[in-house]
């Protein structure tokens, strides 16, 4: 089993699918089974870690490794895998902290999420600065949005589907803890605002409707105390409280309505938008967060919604699955406006069991649907739009499938309609993909 069985008492993020790849490569001869719809072309990108060194203390640790693949008119052109060229790749032990005292965000992992916005292909991780790409996934160098980003940039931005606007926030371990960005859609930073939180919160996601950006103070913090001790200094906080706080997309730290909610996590939100007076968030809700061993135990993600009544003062939160699950996403043409369907990948009570199965959930019914994978591992569904769609479900589920029985992952395709059926297409890998974080379907006119 490839290089997945070196150590069969090392951490989960090194061991099966989980463990790196050593090499870089270009495949252009790839079997389909099934039928690639002829309509898309573009590139299906794909970010995880995968430490160059064969180790790392802690799965969000590794170096990034961007897993590609391009469709041209229905046809698979090819696979490609690379490292995103960082300077903490070529140098793993320079130290990140400047003479100045600062942090350098260039040094990253970029291990995280890979988007297209303004012309350029982003590598994102929630401690630096982006790095972009080319469309052949080699490194063009970071992007710092002409020195107007001065600090971090999440993982998780949002691209507006009616401005075109890209809305992010960069949070810190060290103040300011909380500033928002607010790009135009030719890639031009018009906004920068400091945001008061009451600490080093670990904020790794947020949410986004057609008039506000709503944040997300919860009780996962940075404590400098467990520094050192291999890992992240970074712990659940019985005493942090937890709040959400409702911004205008163009407003200011004094326009945020801080709203306070139940002790919880959320890593990933599926989709938010206004309702009236209403903001409506479907979230995949941990009830406590174990992030570290110092937590105990926790309790799986499952989809909740929270309803902000802005009249009221009020925040309700609603279960809507009792099925763990995480890594939820919807078509990029509703991000931040009303959604009925949402899709995630089925999880245990932990990584491990990341992706036996696919869920696509109606929000209008509560009805969930379940694509098993037989066996099979996936990460993150990701929904491609049908060129001309008009149904919000027209397309394809897109993901990487992880295959013990051959060791070799395949890109799947299924139809979002149906989807509960057989993919309608698998491109096969000559390699496995290791089981990741989050992607992109980048069509060629994005
Ligand atoms: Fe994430």
């Amino acid at each position: 089993m490839a290089e997945s069985s070196a150590a069969s008492n090392a951490p989960f993020h090194l061991t099966g699918n989980f463990a790196p790849v050593s090499e870089e490569r270009t495949e252009t001869a790839l079997a389909v089974t099934g039928a690639i719809p002829p309509e898309l072309s573009g590139r299906f990108f794909r970010n995880g870690s995968n430490p160059q060194s064969g180790w790392s203390p802690h799965w969000f640790l590794g170096n990034g490794m961007v897993h590609g693949v391009e469709i041209q008119n229905g046809r698979a052109t090819w696979y490609r895998n690379r490292y995103v060229k960082t300077p903490l790749l070529a140098d793993p032990e320079r130290n990140r902290i400047g003479e100045d005292g600062l942090i350098d965000r260039h040094y990253s992992c970029a291990n995280t999420h890979v988007i297209s916005h303004g012309g350029k292909i982003l590598a994102l991780e929630e401690g630096s600065f982006p790095f972009e790409l080319t469309k052949d996934l080699e490194t063009v160098g970071a992007w710092d949005y002409e020195g107007r980003l001065d600090t971090a940039m999440t993982a998780h931005p949002r691209i507006c589907p009616e401005t075109g606007e890209l809305l992010f926030f960069g949070y810190g371990s060290t103040p300011p803890y909380l500033v928002y960005y607010r790009v135009a859609r030719d890639g031009t930073l018009v906004q920068r605002e400091e945001i008061d939180v009451k600490g080093p919160t670990m904020m790794h996601d947020w949410n986004v409707t057609r008039n506000h950006v709503i944040f997300m103070d919860l009780p996962v913090i940075f404590d400098m105390e467990l520094a050192g001790k291999g890992g992240f200094p970074i712990r659940w906080s019985d005493d942090y409280g937890a709040r959400l706080g409702v911004m205008p997309r163009d407003g200011t730290n004094d326009d945020v309505v801080w709203y306070e909610i139940d002790p919880c996590y959320v890593f990933h939100p599926m989709n938010s938008y206004e309702d009236g007076e209403r903001i409506v968030l479907d979230v995949a809700r941990f009830g406590k967060l174990a992030f570290g061993p110092q937590d105990g135990e926790g309790t799986p993600s499952m989809l909740h919604r929270w309803v902000i009544d802005q009249k009221a003062g009020t925040v309700s939160d609603t279960p809507l699955d009792d099925s763990p699950a995480d890594f939820p996403r919807v078509h990029d043409r509703v991000v931040g406006l009303p959604h009925r369907y949402g899709y995630m990948a089925g999880m245990g009570n932990g990584p491990e069991s990341l992706g036996a199965s696919l869920y696509k959930y109606d929000l209008s019914t509560g009805k969930r649907l379940t694509h098993d994978l037989g066996g099979c591992q996936s990460g993150e569904p990701v929904m491609a739009a049908a060129p001309g769609a008009r149904g919000e479900d027209e397309g394809w589920v897109m993901t990487f499938v992880y295959d013990p029985t051959t060791d070799k992952s395949d890109l799947v395709l299924i139809d979002a309609t149906d989807f509960e059926k057989k993919p309608v297409a698998r491109i096969h890998l000559p390699t496995r993909v290791p089981f990741g974080f989050h992607g992109s379907w980048i069509p060629d006119e994005a």
